[in-house]
């Protein structure tokens, strides 16, 4: 299914990532802006870390931005997209798994987006990159992470598929596995009259076990919003929006 070297974003998925129908829409500026304005006043003067930096959709404006960004991403297929990109060959990547790969010195903000922490899938790699950020931040910075909450009010008792798109030539299924919190979503998409199948497993996590894993890590929650736009966190939030903060004393 996939390149083993690039994990699910391989060639295949990367050359069609920014254009594809899910993903298109997460590049407008209404979208980016206040992603972009959070990361900003976050890092302050220093320097930030993104984790999965991908084809640079956020790590790219950040940059323009006046704020020094370097990324760690498996994908060597969306790095190449990345490097395309006009300011592209400007930002470092380090090609390795976010989870354990380390880079030289310290920054002020490290962040996470798109639900790309549920791309660990198991509960040890998603402690080990706690802890691996922890290590990557400098006292008082921040750990960003914005995922969704896994949508079991809305999945029907006894059922493990949920629809998450259906038009007429895209078809998303979410397919959940509750004892092992496994999530694998399905894409269907026709492309030149045939139809592709792109399926990539998750590991949900609800933000309480998120914040048990920071407390390993020695981290402590800041604030945590329903949205970008730091709309209040509640029951009916689809994702949350996290920060925590590494404290300025040592722990
Ligand atoms: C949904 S994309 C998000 C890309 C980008 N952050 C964005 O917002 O558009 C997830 C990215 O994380 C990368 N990724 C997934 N698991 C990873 C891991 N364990 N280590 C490094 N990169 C990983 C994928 O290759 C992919 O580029």
């Amino acid at each position: 299914m996939h390149d083993d070297d690039d994990g699910y974003f391989d060639e295949r998925v990367a050359a069609r990532y920014d254009e594809s129908g899910e993903i298109s829409g997460m590049f407008q500026p209404a979208l980016v802006d206040p992603v972009v304005d959070l990361l900003v006043e976050l890092a302050g003067r220093g320097r930030a870390l993104e984790l999965g930096i991908g084809t640079g959709r956020i790590a790219l404006p950040l940059a323009q931005r006046g704020v020094p960004v370097h990324g760690i991403e498996l994908s060597k297929a969306m790095v190449a997209r990345l490097r395309a990109k006009p300011g592209g060959g400007d930002i470092g990547v380090t090609i390795g798994d976010f989870a354990t790969t380390t880079v030289d010195g310290t920054f002020s903000a490290v962040y996470l987006v798109f639900n790309t922490i549920e791309n660990l899938t198991t509960q040890a790699a998603q402690v080990a990159c706690f802890r691996n950020v922890a290590a990557h931040l400098e006292p008082g910075g921040y750990f960003l992470i914005e995922v969704g909450i896994p949508e079991l009010q809305r999945l029907p008792p006894g059922e493990t598929v949920r629809a998450f798109h259906v038009s007429e030539s895209r078809w998303g299924l979410d397919e959940y596995d509750v004892a092992t919190q496994g999530l694998t979503s399905h894409h269907f998409e026709i492309v030149d009259g045939r139809v592709e199948r792109v399926s990539i497993p998750f590991r949900y996590a609800w933000p309480s076990e998120l914040d048990l894993m920071a407390q390993l890590a020695g981290m402590r929650l800041r604030d945590r919003w329903g949205g970008w736009k730091r709309e209040p966190f509640t029951s009916d939030s689809r994702k949350h929006v996290s920060v925590w903060e590494k404290p300025s004393e040592s722990v």
